[in-house]
């Protein structure tokens, strides 16, 4: 095994879990004495940042949703350049739940393995995968920790990921743990059916939950700091109010810290959306115009019904979060739905030693900084014998890149 001298942690983050893992990673690797870097996946230009070196680590800290990786991780995997040499870790931060005194442990599914897939077909040179428990962000689902009572459990979970951390910088592979057995037998592989549906449908349905309630100023906080700008606000009179479009991976980063406390996911609103969007609308559509026209009528089968009953899920669930956008304007219907949410009894959860900038990587300085960065990867990208001079790899090319967000 050859050592290592860099070590690059991408990192996706909604509320903060995922980058304070990313830099426990960061720390226990300084701490060793290897160059370490976080960079937030917005800003990432791995083409750039990773040498084809058997002394370069890639390590992937991202959460889980719907037991598995969010839509955002597996496209960024696969946007990875290919890479022969360079090693890889996969942790996915998974969300543990609290009732009264008792913690149970998330459950990170196939998140982490997936993403270990798609980078062994890229050619990396795998090290381990491993689930990290931290306190469950999920509060469009369920009230979990408070920000109050997340410090001690973090801490905990320190302790344990830093151990992984070290046998991974160590050399040694982590496959086989109790931990990974819990994600993948228990959870993973018999609910792969559903992170399918989820990736596939949920979360566009998660996503039209969200609505802010009259207590919204319209500061237009939550379109600014949304990690994949999927909030734009909408409306000509004051004050202007989020709407959330089709992108949102209900990272939760909006609902958390949102200053009105105004975000909410609204519960007898995905009622009435369930019963909209699960009506066989298109099949409906589909007899409707094969009785008009005669070669439709041949074409109907169970899979084209099928075709066209998603075409009427997605079609009825933006249109009717369209109609119900605009009713939030009336001040009673606003009201209905913002009582009726178990969502505003919820505490809001973020990391508590993570602020909003911290998470969030604004677009002029990422070009500030890359401005920088470029400069240097110019050095490495002619560096095609990286093995063979290991001293110029580290000294010249790889001194870590830091957005300003990422500096400690
Ligand atoms: C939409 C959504 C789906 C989630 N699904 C899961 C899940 O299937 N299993 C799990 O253990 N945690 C799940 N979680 C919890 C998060 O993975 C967990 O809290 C994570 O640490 C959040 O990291 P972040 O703060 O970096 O975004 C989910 C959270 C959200 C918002
Ligand atoms: S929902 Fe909150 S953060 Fe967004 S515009 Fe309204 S008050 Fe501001
Ligand atoms: S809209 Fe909110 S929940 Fe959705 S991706 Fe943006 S910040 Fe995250």
């Amino acid at each position: 095994m050859q050592s290592l001298l860099n070590v690059t942690v991408y990192c996706l983050s909604g509320t903060g879990n995922s980058l304070r893992a990313a830099r426990w990673f960061e720390e226990t690797t300084k701490g060793k004495g290897i160059d370490a870097t976080v960079v937030p996946l917005e800003s990432a230009r791995p083409e750039r940042e990773l040498v084809d070196s058997h002394h370069q680590l890639a390590v992937f800290v991202f959460p889980t949703h719907g037991f598995t990786a969010p839509w955002k991780m597996i496209k960024f995997a696969f946007s990875m350049p290919r890479r022969k040499r360079v090693q890889a870790f996969c942790a996915a931060t998974r969300g543990a739940l609290k009732f009264g005194r008792f913690t149970v442990p998330g459950a990170a599914g196939t998140a982490a393995l997936l993403i270990a897939l798609i980078l062994l077909l890229k050619g990396y040179r795998l090290r381990g995968i491993t689930g990290l428990d931290m306190p469950s962000n999920w509060m469009s689902l369920y009230s979990g920790f408070s920000t109050e009572n997340a410090p001690p459990y973090i801490e905990k979970r320190r302790a344990g990921a830093r151990r992984i951390f070290r046998q991974v910088l160590a050399g040694k592979p982590h496959w086989a743990s109790w931990s990974n057995a819990w994600d993948l037998l228990v959870w993973g592989l018999p609910l792969a059916w559903l992170s399918a549906l989820y990736l596939l449908f949920g979360r566009f349905f998660l996503a039209k939950l969200f609505f802010a309630t009259n207590a919204c100023t319209g500061c237009g906080q939550c379109a600014e700091h949304c990690p994949n700008n999927a909030i734009i606000m909408k409306g000509r009179r004051h004050p202007r109010r989020p709407y959330w479009m089709h992108d949102c991976e209900s990272c939760m980063r909006c609902m958390a810290w949102c200053p009105s406390h105004a975000v909410e996911a609204g519960h007898s609103w995905a009622v009435i959306l369930w019963l909209v969007t699960t009506l066989p609308g298109g099949a409906w559509a589909l007899s409707r115009l094969a009785a008009q026209l005669p070669f439709i009528a041949g074409l109907e089968n169970r899979f084209t019904i099928l075709l066209a009953d998603i075409a009427y899920f997605y079609a009825s669930l933006f249109l009717s979060y369209a109609v119900f956008h605009r009713l939030l304007r009336l001040r009673w219907f606003n009201e209905f739905f913002a009582r009726t949410t178990l969502t505003r009894l919820y505490p809001r959860y973020h990391e508590p030693q993570t602020s909003l900038d911290d998470v969030t990587v604004k677009r002029e300085e990422k070009e500030d900084e890359w401005e920088d960065f470029r400069k240097r990867a110019a050095l490495q990208r002619t560096d095609q014998s990286a093995d063979r001079r290991p001293d110029v790899l580290i000294s010249d090319a790889s001194r870590p890149f830091r957005p300003r967000c990422c500096r400690p």
